[in-house]
């Protein structure tokens, strides 16, 4: 006990001894420095003069690891550190590292840090500095890295950023820079990386003598405003791993002698700009000895060497989005590291070589909207890290290989308006297999059944080609969210859930199909409700006259649709009131069974969705019975979505079909109140109740008193109260009559009251607008 307490105060002797005498004022520098700067979450609280720890273990502090300790790195990262960046930390003579990243610091740049002797490394990155690169600047002569990257820097860069001589990392990305470029890169002779991207205010050519900086590794300038041609001189760019000049303005052809640039190239990126013209001669073509190799068979299997093909390293190759033209780079699709190709919407041409099989580590191919010509190699299937291939609007040709689908991660194959002919292939091993489009061909045969196999098959077009056969019945196994064999020419009875599932304008065109909706009803109908299981004599006869309802109202739907067959089908249009950055196309791909919230209600299911932004939706999904024109329809639609009260669900807009409805409401956390009080764990205080039913009433008294024109609910049930956040109500589901019919909307409602016996008491009731 007694040598252990000894020890004790010996220690802190020592410790007292040694701050005393060798760290002498660093602990008070950094005191200083903490003195001017705020700490709101108190991450610095073991820096202090009262603390027994040692200054070089204060949080961030890295101290030099020869004696006299003496502080070398200060790493302030992601503290949400705000203040003023105090020079008094240049009295720390060893400090070489700063960084202070990923803070609040709100100030100009802080030129006093060039008092630092020994400063190489100074990291401000993703800070609130503001205002522009003075032309002291250059007073950061010692510096090798400097990151002023995700700020708010404006302004000309100053001619004098070219005396940082020893710069290695110069990191200007997402600022607010403007105008051009000062002719001084040449003077970074050390440099290894470069990146000016996301400053979409500098309008500048690229500055041709980037190209001496032999040593250069990273060169990103995407997102800005460079225009022009890529310089000539970047063939001289001998080190380069990563080049990024995609989302820019430029023009012109690739430097034509790119290739001895590309020996190190990892990341080749010119995506999204206006290049034009052919690719350099023999680009990442396998060149001699491999053509030999491979033509007398002798290639067994081991990596060619940089003499044969320069581009060895490359594993991203990105250049959609341009005008170029000509042949297609062949030896690309060979190349051992390659992971992606991204070519789509150019103009290129050739063919998919069989050796793609060698493409060992390719993950994803884009070469949609182009002019790849030749049928798909057998080598196509061997390439088993492949998970997205899409070559949509080409002049592929030819039979689909029976292995091309056996990578056993392929997920997305969209090889649509093409000229492929044959048979759809069995596919069973692609068990993550989502989309599948091979829409616009020539297939003929069936459609495999054993596509039911593969679990998370989603998407299927086979639209506009010969397939003949039935629409195999297993497929109802898939939770499918889109499912178009229009224009085939398939027969047989449609299985049931496709039919009620999706839109009908997914089988049109294949005059032979037979089903309920459909124009075809099949010579053995049997009625698919199952009767059995109610007991009640009238509950029987209610589903009976529901039979009835739905049958009139789907003769209705196809006399009406038949009569406008011509007319645009399956063309959605939409009208939003609320700037939601959401395609059709990308509604009706969200519209699946997980995004499915709730049981179905009577005029559809309310799916869930999730905008590019993040925010959500709640899209209704109602049949169109087509029972008025669609300009009766949208204006409709828009009464109703200019209704304003804080107890009204607000609709954003719908899109319709001539197939269905889509309804966007705002979306309401807390759900139904329906769901709610049907939760074993409910509970609600009176006084929430009563604010609950409070706000219904006065949701339901503006829609019918108030609102002009006036409007019924006509459907008023604790399913169609929805709670925000606060528990506050809104009434939503509001005047569906006004947008199916009065038709459908009696049917739809007589089949809900025929299984839940409670009846709204506007149901009956028809206002006439006044
Ligand atoms: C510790 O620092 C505070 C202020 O930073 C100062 O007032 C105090 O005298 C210091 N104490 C010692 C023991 O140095
Ligand atoms: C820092 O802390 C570690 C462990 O807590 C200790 O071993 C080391 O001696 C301390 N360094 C200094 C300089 O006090
Ligand atoms: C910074 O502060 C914000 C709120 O003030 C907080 O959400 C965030 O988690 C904090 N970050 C860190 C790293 O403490
Ligand atoms: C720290 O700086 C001092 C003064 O410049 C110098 O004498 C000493 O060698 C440096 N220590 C280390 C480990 O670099
Ligand atoms: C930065 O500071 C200025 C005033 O100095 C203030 O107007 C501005 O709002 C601050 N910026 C942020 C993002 O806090
Ligand atoms: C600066 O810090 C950020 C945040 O940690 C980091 O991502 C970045 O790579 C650093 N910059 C340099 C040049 O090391
Ligand atoms: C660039 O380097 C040259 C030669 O070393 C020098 O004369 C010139 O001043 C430098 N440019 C700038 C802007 O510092
Ligand atoms: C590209 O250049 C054209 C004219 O040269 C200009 O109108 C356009 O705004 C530029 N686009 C970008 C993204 O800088
Ligand atoms: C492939 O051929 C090379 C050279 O002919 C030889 O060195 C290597 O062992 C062979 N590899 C295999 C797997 O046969
Ligand atoms: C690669 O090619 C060079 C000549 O260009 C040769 O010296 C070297 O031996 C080759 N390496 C292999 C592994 O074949
Ligand atoms: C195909 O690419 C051309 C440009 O090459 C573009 O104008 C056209 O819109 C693209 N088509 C599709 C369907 O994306
Ligand atoms: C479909 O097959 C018919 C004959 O069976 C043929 O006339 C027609 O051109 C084919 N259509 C397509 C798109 O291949």
């Amino acid at each position: 006990m007694a040598s252990t307490t000894t020890s004790t105060v010996f220690l802190s002797l020592t410790f007292s001894i040694f701050i005393l005498c060798s760290a002498s004022s660093e602990p008070d520098i950094l005191l200083t420095f903490k003195a001017s700067i705020e700490d709101p979450m108190n991450y610095l609280s073991s820096w202090s003069n009262t603390s027994d720890t040692h200054h070089c273990n204060w949080t961030g502090v890295t101290c030099t690891t020869s004696l006299p300790l003496s502080v070398s790195i200060l790493n302030l990262q992601n503290l949400n550190l705000s203040g003023e960046i105090s020079s008094s930390l240049c009295q720390l003579p060893n400090l070489t590292h700063l960084n202070l990243a990923d803070n609040l610091f709100n100030q100009t740049i802080p030129l006093h840090l060039s008092q630092c002797s020994s400063l190489e490394n100074l990291n401000l990155s993703n800070n609130l500095i503001w205002g522009p690169i003075p032309d002291q600047i250059s007073q950061f002569g010692s510096l090798t890295v400097l990151d002023f990257s995700r700020n708010h820097v404006e302004g000309k860069i100053p001619e004098s950023i070219g005396s940082l001589k020893n710069l290695q990392v110069l990191n200007l990305g997402s600022n607010l820079l403007s105008s051009s470029l000062p002719l001084v890169f040449g003077n970074f002779t050390e440099l290894v990386v470069l990146d000016l991207s996301q400053n979409s205010f500098l309008v500048s050519e690229i500055p041709t003598d980037i190209g001496k900086l032999g040593t250069l590794q990273h060169l990103l300038l995407q997102s800005s405003g460079f225009y022009g041609s890529i310089p000539e001189s970047f063939v001289g760019l001998l080190g380069l791993t990563i080049l990024d000049l995609s989302q820019n303005n430029l023009t012109g052809g690739l430097p034509q002698t790119l290739g001895s640039s590309l020996t190190n190239l990892v990341s080749f990126d010119v995506s999204q700009n206006k290049l034009s013209g052919l690719f350099p001669d023999g680009i990442c073509n396998a060149k001699g000895l491999i053509n030999l190799v491979l033509h007398t068979n002798l290639f067994n299997g081991s990596i060619p060497n940089n003499s044969i093909n320069e581009c060895l390293n490359l594993e991203r190759f990105q250049v959609q989005n341009n005008v170029f033209s000509g042949d297609f780079p062949n030896g690309l699709w060979s190349l051992p590291k390659i992971k992606l190709i991204r070519a789509e919407n150019n103009g290129f041409s050739g063919e998919i070589p069989d050796s793609i099989s060698m493409a060992a580590q390719l993950e994803q191919v884009q070469i949609d909207n182009n002019s790849f010509s030749g049928m798909i190699p057998q080598g196509f299937g061997m390439v088993m890290s492949l998970y997205r291939f899409s070559a949509s609007l080409n002049r592929l040709y030819g039979e689909i290989p029976p292995n091309f689908c056996d990578s056993p991660v392929m997920s997305i194959i969209n090889l649509s308006h093409n000229s492929l002919s044959g048979r759809i292939p069995e596919l069973r091993k692609c068990k993550k297999l989502v989309s599948l489009s091979l829409a616009d061909n020539s297939l003929v045969g069936e459609i495999p059944s054993s596509l039911a196999e593969l679990p998370v098959l989603t998407y299927l077009d086979f639209s506009d080609n010969n397939l003949t056969g039935p629409i195999p019945p297993e497929l109802q196994n898939l939770k499918l969210a889109l499912f178009n064999v229009s224009f085939n020419h398939l027969s047989g009875r449609v299985p049931s859930s496709l039919i009620s599932g999706l839109p009908a304008s997914f089988l049109q065109g294949n005059p032979d199909l037979c089903g309920l909706g459909l124009p075809n009803s099949c010579s053995d109908s049997k009625p698919d409700h199952k009767v059995a299981g109610l007991s009640k004599l009238a509950c029987a006869l209610i589903s009976i006259a529901l039979v009835v309802a739905i049958l009139i109202v789907a003769v209705g739907f196809y006399l009406i649709r038949s009569s406008k067959r011509k007319s645009e089908m399956g063309i959605w249009r939409s009208v939003f009131f609320y700037p939601l950055r959401v395609t059709e196309h990308d509604l009706v791909m969200a519209m699946d069974d997980k995004s499915a919230a709730g049981s179905s209600g009577v005029f559809g299911r309310v799916h869930i969705v999730t905008l590019p932004s993040g925010e959500l939706i709640a899209v209704k999904k109602i049949l169109n019975f087509g029972s008025q024109s669609s300009k009766a329809l949208k204006a409709e639609i828009k009464t109703l979505a200019k209704i304003r009260h804080k107890n009204i669900n607000k609709i954003l807009g719908f899109c319709h079909s001539d197939d269905s409805i889509f309804l966007i409401y705002e979306y309401l956390q807390r759900g139904s109140l329906g769901d709610l009080i049907r939760r074993l764990d409910f509970s609600l205080p009176w006084s929430g109740r009563l604010r609950i039913a409070i706000g219904v009433a006065q949701g339901l008294a503006y829609l019918h008193k108030d609102y002009v024109p006036r409007t019924l609910h006509r459907n008023v049930k604790s399913k169609n109260v929805l709670l925000d956040a606060d528990f506050e109500p809104k009434l939503t589901d509001f005047a569906l009559d006004r947008i199916v019919g009065e038709t459908a909307f009696q049917s739809s409602l007589a089949s809900e009251s025929a299984d839940s016996c409670y009846m709204a008491p506007g149901i009956g009731s028809l206002l006439k607008n006044s």
